[in-house]
């Protein structure tokens, strides 16, 4: 089992992964709309690693004899000024991100919970990864500038990239 304080964090965290998810896609439709379709498809991409994120700790909950109860999802961010600027909030999203399990790791280890402790250690690593990742392609952009004949081979780069499996 998982206490009561446990299981309001786990389901805020649902929510918070699954308003990832609506920020990506919202994110893709900004790039669709600047004809970047390369870019929404890596946003799309990411969307839906996050959705899978909300359902990794939702079966979670319910394998500890828990509840999920699911609340409303913020409305997302609609516009950016430019790709930069989308990726710059990626990244910072992503850290906000951190900051989050980052709590529900020391909740858990406060509540002498070893086995969500446990679980959450997915999550630390793979914030990890996820903060790597928006540091590496925010570089690229930021070298990229104004410069459209580069933007485009980032986008026919962002088309190829395809969804890895949650358990790797
Ligand atoms: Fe679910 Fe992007 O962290």
């Amino acid at each position: 089992m998982v206490n009561e304080k446990m299981e309001a964090a786990l389901n805020a965290q649902i929510n918070a992964e699954i308003y990832s998810g609506y920020l990506y896609l919202s994110m893709a439709s900004y790039f669709e709309d600047i004809d970047l379709a390369g870019f929404a498809n890596w946003m799309r991409v990411q969307a839906s690693e996050e959705l899978e994120h909300g359902m990794k700790i939702y079966d979670y909950v319910i394998r500890r004899g828990a509840s999920v109860t699911l609340e409303a999802i913020e409305k997302p961010q609609t516009e950016w000024d430019s790709p930069l600027a989308a990726f710059e909030h990626v990244l910072s999203h992503e850290k906000t991100v951190t900051g989050l399990i980052n709590n529900l790791v020391d909740l858990a280890i406060a509540e002498k919970d070893h086995a969500t402790n446990n679980f959450l250690q997915w999550f630390v690593e793979e914030q990890v990864e996820e903060e790597e990742n928006a540091m590496e392609i925010l570089a690229k952009v930021r070298l990229a500038g104004d410069n459209n004949s580069i933007l485009y081979t980032l986008n026919e780069e962002f088309a190829g990239r395809v969804r890895n499996t949650i358990n790797e």
